[in-house]
């Protein structure tokens, strides 16, 4: 789980990863919400040990919801982003919750195949929902 002192590595992977990176604050406001958990992945050997992605849920009544998910592009393609998400589904399943739920946008081929291949289902479209680019948002979905 990360505190306050991880934000300056998580902003570094985030700033690297999206065209409309989360500033600072919206990270420190999820550290805050009892039902927000922000997970990291870290080197095994490093010490201290070094944040080489994370993974933003909310578990709200039964459903859980994916905010963020981003891996350090050096460190890409060695399964870390599935793991992080398979973390939280597991979560998810532990707290018995029904679905999980995240937006991806329809270029993001490399979000999508992993998506995809853990099972979730594109059920809907968001017309123009990214301000930065006027793209859709799909919404996918993964029942548990
Ligand atoms: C999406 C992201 C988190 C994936 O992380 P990762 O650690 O590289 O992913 P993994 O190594 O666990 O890959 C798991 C599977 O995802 C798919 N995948 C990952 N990167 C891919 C790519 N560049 N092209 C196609 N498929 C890809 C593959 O199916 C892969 O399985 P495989 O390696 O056995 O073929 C990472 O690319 C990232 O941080 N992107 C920028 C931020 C982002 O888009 N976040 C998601 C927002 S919705």
């Amino acid at each position: 789980m990360a505190t306050s002192a991880d934000i300056d590595a998580l902003l570094i992977i985030e700033n690297q990863s999206f065209p409309s990176p989360w500033p600072r604050q919206h990270f420190l406001s999820e550290l805050e919400k009892p039902y927000s958990t922000v997970l990291l992945a870290c080197s095994p050997i490093d010490t201290p040990q070094e944040i080489l992605g994370f993974i933003i849920f909310w578990q709200i009544i039964d459903e859980m919801h994916i905010l963020n998910l981003a891996v350090d592009p050096a460190h890409r393609r060695r399964g870390l982003g599935r793991r992080l998400i398979l973390k939280a589904i597991a979560l998810a399943q532990e707290h018995d919750l029904k679905t999980v739920w995240l937006e991806v946008r329809p270029s993001n081929q490399a979000a999508l195949s992993l998506y995809h291949a853990l099972g979730f289902q594109h059920v809907a479209t968001r017309k123009r929902y990214y301000d930065d680019t006027g793209e859709d948002a799909l919404i996918l979905c993964l029942s548990l």
